[in-house]
């Protein structure tokens, strides 16, 4: 069996036929009238090509922090998150407190954003929506080497200009600062890829405890006059609920509280979204935004199980996100299973007797096709039809990598064996709009 992508040389980047189940290269360029100069890409014996996955909730600053959790949400960003965000920025931060010389953090950041991206397009991830600090400079970082590296990314400076909740080490000044810092990352990045087909800008309020109704009111300004992204926590964990609920006595939901900024757009990922009620899934629904399931962290940090079939039964789009740091793995492959789990637990609680209807199968689209919509690239994103985008990972089931393959297993069967035992060994290449940006010696 072997798999061949044909790009043709007016589609630089864009994938313009897909064959499978073709022996050799030639008849399949035969088979689909490709002309000379065209870009031909097939696939080892033992592998296939699958789309790239796409995260749609990822924090670069806290991968030095995987597999760090104490305590639940609240006083975890307190005591890792936070701390290790503000190292990679030009504030105190309490790590190097006993030190008399703390690191450059823009060195220390340009070192841990190489790695993270290094890291998830080795796992196959091709798009990655990511948080990163309230730091205009270290966040450009982030922007710059994924333009480089390759990475078609969203990258967002947080906003937190509540001088009460943030601490007191990692804050926004004032809004005036929070706003005039969100513009001045969105103006480089747009400098940075004009196109923003592969380094885009997205508007960031980090949930609602850290910032104010003046900062939600201003970025949501920003977001529909400039029609950018947002992506925000929402209703992750239960004492965040009460957290938001005491905080915006005015609304009567976390959803509203965005709501009332226009934060809920059609171009909105909200992460998390484990404890939203009814009417909150209806308006999420009614505005076109998105959830983005981050399974490994729900469970890691005891937050819940998110109810994905209900919010697509809503009409929600939901995609996957690894949520590093508070997933404890930057692997999508990883999260698929977490979301496969995640799945079988809820169906055990609801006592549904739901047929083993396929569940990998969902998970898998969870964190290519579910995700394409949730990033807004629905169409563009996590298929191979024609006109997509050529972002793909080529997968090998060899020998001596993790999954074993016995000769007898139908090829829906191998998937299932790489999505059980596959890692990092198993990528052997990776492209982003036709370019080759990661490869296994
Ligand atoms: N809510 C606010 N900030 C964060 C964060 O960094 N991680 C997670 N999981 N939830 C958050
Ligand atoms: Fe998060």
């Amino acid at each position: 069996m072997g798999a061949v992508l044909v790009n043709s040389s007016e589609g630089h980047g864009v994938i313009e036929k897909a064959v499978w189940n073709v022996t050799d290269v030639e008849s399949a360029l035969e088979q689909l009238g490709a002309g000379n100069n065209a870009t031909v890409i097939s696939a080892a014996d033992d592998g296939f090509f699958f789309p790239g996955f796409i995260d749609s909730h990822i924090h670069a600053p806290q991968y030095p922090n995987l597999g760090l959790f104490e305590g639940t949400l609240l006083d975890w960003l307190a005591k890792y998150t936070f701390p290790m965000e503000s190292s990679l920025s030009t504030t105190q931060s309490p790590l190097y407190a006993n030190s008399s010389t703390p690191p450059d953090p823009y060195a220390r950041a340009k070192e841990v954003y190489t790695e993270v991206i290094a890291k998830t397009l080795a796992y196959g991830t091709t798009t990655a929506s990511y948080f990163a600090t309230i730091d205009v400079e270290a966040t450009n970082i982030l922007a710059s080497l994924a333009y480089s590296m390759g990475q078609r990314a969203y990258i967002g400076r947080t906003c937190q200009d509540n001088q009460e909740y943030n601490p007191s080490y990692y804050k926004d000044e004032s809004t005036a600062e929070a706003i005039n810092n969100t513009w001045a990352s969105i103006n480089y990045i747009q400098s940075l890829d004009p196109t923003g087909d592969l380094v885009a800008p997205i508007v960031t309020p980090r949930f609602a405890p850290s910032c104010t109704n003046e900062s939600m009111t201003a970025l949501g300004e920003i977001a529909n006059q400039t029609d950018l992204r947002l992506q925000m926590h929402i209703s992750e964990n239960v004492k965040e609920v009460a957290l938001v609920a005491e905080m915006y006595p005015q609304q009567n939901s976390y959803a509203g509280v965005y709501d009332a900024h226009n934060l809920l757009t059609g171009r909105t990922v909200l992460a998390h979204g484990v404890h939203l009620s009814d009417d909150e899934m209806n308006l999420i629904a009614a505005r076109g935004s998105g959830v983005s399931h981050c399974p490994a962290s729900n469970s890691a940090l005891g937050s819940g199980l998110c109810q994905v079939r209900k919010l697509l039964s809503k009409g929600i789009k939901v995609g996957l996100g690894t949520d590093a740091a508070g997933g404890y793995s930057p692997s999508m492959l990883e999260n698929v299973r977490q979301a496969f789990l995640v799945s079988r637990t809820l169906s055990y609680l609801d006592n549904d007797n739901r047929t083993l209807d396929v569940p990998t199968t969902l998970a898998l689209w969870l964190g290519t096709m579910g995700s394409a919509q949730v990033v807004s690239m629905e169409g563009r994103l996590g298929g191979f039809e024609p006109g997509m985008l050529w972002d793909v990972q080529e997968v090998s089931l060899h020998s001596d990598g993790p999954v074993k393959i016995f000769g007898w297993e139908e090829w829906y069967e191998r998937v299932q064996k790489w999505v059980w035992n596959g890692g990092e060994e198993n990528v052997m290449r990776v492209w982003v709009g036709g370019r080759l940006v990661s490869q296994r010696d």
